[in-house]
């Protein structure tokens, strides 16, 4: 039988991931020196796929996130490879996003990566109606479009995201709104250019192939929280989007995560499918953090002793080393690599 050779099967667009991050690096200027608050990441995302990051504040989450959209502060230096191969305009299977220029950045964002943050009031613009904004986003992407479309998709967008009355909302200004609508207005935004009816390739218009959705419950009540789960779980089916999740809170991503990865000090310490590290965490690091969150544990909370270290005065060896209550010598020698943990499973640590 002839077998085809292929040389790097990772370069089919239809076998590769949609995102495969390689030694992601960000380094940041500060008056205390550089800080490194993504160090040397690398994971995958397949289509449709929903993978949590999970860490305390600090641990470099969000400044991930700002990378893969291009959006780090001034200054910033970023290095390694971060592969996407679901540009909806690019004529290459993949495109690496840390090496566009601005123009192609500004295309990928909202057509191809949609983000939503925590905070929707820092990200929506107070003194322009909730309605205006979304136009705004679907025009960047097709400047040509009528009025009386842009008018119909913003309407789509609002009920896409289960806002009720989207003509009455459309019309209000973002402190009109309570809390959970605002989060509601703020996904309608970022998914506003996926509508059924766009032009989906190699055009000005597409759909985003995955959202990145940085802490969008913290702000809530649990209740609210509820519903933006169950909503992003919803779009995640019906437009077959994939999920960037981040989240201090192992409690949130247990709910929404096909898989996570669990970051420290700019680190990935484990990964692996959410069942397998929630039931069996192999980092003292995740088994400190579900011992910590409130919705997994019906005992008492236990919060883990001390805080993440600076990211100027990291220790030489694991960086967990110091708040761990299982470390010895050798852990403050060397920081150890992810070591294999089980199918699909690492974790840093030389327990493993
Ligand atoms: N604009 C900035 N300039 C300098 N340092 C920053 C900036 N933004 C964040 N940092 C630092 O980078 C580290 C990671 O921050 P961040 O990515 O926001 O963490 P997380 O989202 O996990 O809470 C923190 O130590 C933070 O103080
Ligand atoms: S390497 Fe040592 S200090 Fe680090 S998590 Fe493992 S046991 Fe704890
Ligand atoms: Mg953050």
């Amino acid at each position: 039988m002839c077998v085809p050779v292929v040389r790097n099967p990772s370069y089919d667009v239809a076998m590769a991931p949609l995102i495969e991050l390689r030694g992601l690096t960000v380094e940041i200027p500060t008056p205390a020196g550089w800080i490194r608050p993504v160090d040397d990441v690398s994971f995958v995302l397949e289509t449709g796929e929903s993978l949590g990051l999970v860490g305390e504040s600090g641990s470099g989450k969000s400044m991930l996130a700002l990378a893969l959209m291009g959006l780090l502060p001034p200054g910033a230096k970023v290095r390694g490879e971060a592969w996407f191969s679901g540009a909806n305009a690019s004529s290459a299977s993949r495109v690496n996003l840390l090496a566009l220029g601005e123009r192609e950045k500004i295309a990928v964002r909202g057509r191809d990566i949609a983000m939503i943050f925590q905070e929707p009031m820092t990200a929506l613009n107070p003194v322009m109606r909730v309605g205006a904004q979304i136009a705004e986003a679907i025009r960047a992407h097709e400047p040509g479009i009528s009025r009386e479309e842009i008018h119909r998709r913003v309407l789509a967008a609002l009920e896409r995201a289960a806002v009720p009355e989207p003509a009455v909302r459309a019309r209000q200004y973002p402190h009109q709104l309570s809390g959970g609508l605002r989060q509601r207005a703020m996904i309608a935004m970022a998914l506003a250019g996926n509508d059924e009816s766009a032009p989906r390739e190699n055009g000005a218009g597409g759909k985003p192939r995955l959202l990145i959705a940085d802490e969008p419950t913290t702000a809530l009540d649990v209740t609210v929280q509820k519903q933006i789960l169950e909503l992003l779980a919803q779009l995640r089916r019906d437009l077959g989007l994939a999920l960037l999740f981040i989240t201090h809170d192992l409690g949130v991503v247990a709910q929404v995560a096909d898989r996570i990865a669990v970051s420290y000090a700019g680190r990935i310490v484990e990964t692996g499918p959410s069942r397998e590290v929630l039931a069996r965490p192999r980092h003292p690091y995740t088994a400190g953090l579900l011992r910590a969150s409130p919705q997994l544990v019906r005992h008492k909370l236990e919060p883990i002793p001390g805080a993440v270290p600076a990211l100027t005065a990291l220790p030489p060896g694991c960086a967990f080393e110091p708040r761990c209550a299982l470390r010895v010598p050798e852990c403050a020698a060397a920081m150890p690599e992810l070591r294999d943990a089980g199918p699909g499973h690492t974790a840093r640590c030389i327990l493993v």
